[in-house]
């Protein structure tokens, strides 16, 4: 239990300590529950480790300047899919000329965080440069074998699992392949050639087919069962099939989602839920992303889960609002439903942590034109507390001049605070106070990111 919480999200030690003293303790006394929120995780990455899962987000370069972006980012996910920036468009814009900038700022910082990385994608008729679609079928097999060669190579031992080949598949009732350069000038074998190619360039990366419309048992995911099955058949290297399972009301969560998941399990390969968004909100929203989840976790062999994005501000379908934090970074109902799922706990920074052992709030106090006051609220759970611990992430340039009823500490890049007690941490059950500082705006007035609230 108590290695869930590793990484980054380690309880303080004297909570670690009294965990383990508790668990002997009941485990002498013949009680076998150990009950309650103090050993739950509280965050995506550490309730799915918890599980023996990744749970990761696509992300966007450009973003990562973007403290409470980053923030979210490493706090809640420990694998990253880039967006858009290992597709061919963005690598291969010119033939044989690679431009591995923006990737390698994602991959770099997932690296430096222990995070897993996710490769997408390698062969897609979307996103491809002009210049691929008028060759010709020789040159267009070599070209697409050096681009998996170079690109592969490029990252190799750095990626747990590539999209070699993204939606060659048509949707509808016919199970056709989908028209592209691709599929007609090089015909149906291009995928297996493909696969060959990428086994030898990274023999360490898992190899994965990709598509969207597949997440149910329908013609579409027939027809990839079939390609599954003949490659296993005849030993074409295949690794896992990624749904991409992006859901809106017109096309929900399938109610044969985990069956379908189950089919492809059983055909000796690993399942992965690769680009997760869900449009709506509230309460029907939440219930979908739990039921995914649960039907990931029903799958012995659904090793991950992804979604597409942090926050619905920067969704690719913003407008269906279909991501697990809001624009402000604020967990979502939905987020909650997925923390559930996943065995975990929120242990507040929402408010909407009931049975956590405490819960942050943050107010905006008094503002002035180049300055504002804020205020957290911690309030004990259940149980009463004696230390408790919060995170105040800035957005930059913004800084804090001072603080007061707390002792603060800053992380290396000066934007995250770690606010302890300075003598109010004590709290019996229920019981509030609050800490105040005063953010600097130097340009930006956006409210600073609290985190889950941690206590002891
Ligand atoms: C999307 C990105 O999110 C957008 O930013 C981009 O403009 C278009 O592509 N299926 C995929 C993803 O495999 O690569 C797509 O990502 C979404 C659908």
């Amino acid at each position: 239990m108590l290695m869930l919480n590793s990484r980054r999200t380690s309880p303080p030690r004297t909570r670690r300590a009294l965990g383990a003293g508790l668990a002997g303790l009941l485990a002498l006394t013949g009680v076998t529950a150990l009950a309650g929120t103090a050993d739950a995780a509280t965050t995506l990455a550490s309730a799915a480790a918890a599980k023996g899962r990744y749970f990761g987000t696509a992300v966007a370069a450009g973003h990562l300047g973007e403290a409470p972006y980053v923030s979210t980012l490493n706090t809640e996910f420990d694998s990253v899919t880039p967006e858009n920036e290992m597709k061919w468009d963005a690598v291969e814009a010119t033939r044989n000329s690679f431009n591995f900038s923006a990737a390698d700022r994602i991959v770099s910082h997932a690296q430096s965080r222990g995070m897993k990385v996710r490769g997408h994608t390698l062969v897609w008729h979307s996103q491809l440069p002009s210049w691929v679609s008028g060759l010709g079928a020789t040159d267009l097999r070599a070209a697409m074998n050096n681009h998996i060669n170079q690109v592969m190579g490029h990252y190799k031992g750095k990626i747990h699992s590539w999209d070699v080949v993204n939606e060659a598949f048509q949707d509808g009732s016919s199970g056709a392949r989908r028209s592209s350069p691709f599929q007609d000038k090089l015909g149906n074998g291009f995928i297996e050639e493909a696969f060959r190619t990428a086994r030898a360039a990274d023999p360490a990366a898992k190899l994965c087919y990709n598509d969207y419309n597949t997440d149910g048992i329908n013609a579409k995911s027939n027809a990839v069962y079939n390609m599954v099955k003949d490659f296993k058949a005849r030993g074409v290297p295949i690794d896992c099939v990624g749904f991409q399972s992006h859901f809106n009301s017109a096309s929900p969560v399938p109610a044969d989602y985990q069956a379908n998941l189950q089919r492809f399990a059983d055909l000796g390969v690993e399942v992965q839920i690769t680009e997760l968004d869900i449009e709506g909100s509230g309460t029907s929203q939440a219930t979908s992303y739990g039921n995914v989840v649960k039907a990931c976790l029903a799958v012995t062999r659904c090793t991950g889960i992804t979604v597409w994005g942090i926050t619905d501000k920067y969704s690719w379908r913003a407008s269906g609002t279909p991501l697990l934090f809001d624009s402000n970074y604020n967990k979502k109902p939905a987020y909650t439903a997925v923390l559930s799922a996943l065995g975990g706990s929120s242990g507040g920074g929402d408010g909407g942590g009931s049975g956590a052992a405490c819960t942050a709030t943050y107010a905006k106090a008094e503002e002035w034109s180049d300055r504002f006051n804020g205020r957290v609220t911690i309030t004990a759970g259940s149980k009463a507390i004696s230390t408790w611990s919060v995170t105040v992430t800035l957005t930059p340039p913004q800084k804090i001049s001072t603080t007061w009823n707390g002792t603060p500490s800053w992380d290396s890049s000066g934007n995250v605070m770690t606010m302890k007690p300075n003598g109010n941490g004590n709290l019996a059950a229920g019981a509030s106070t609050s800490f105040g500082f005063t953010v600097m705006k130097n340009g930006t007035s956006t409210p600073p990111v609290i985190g889950s609230c941690t206590a002891s």
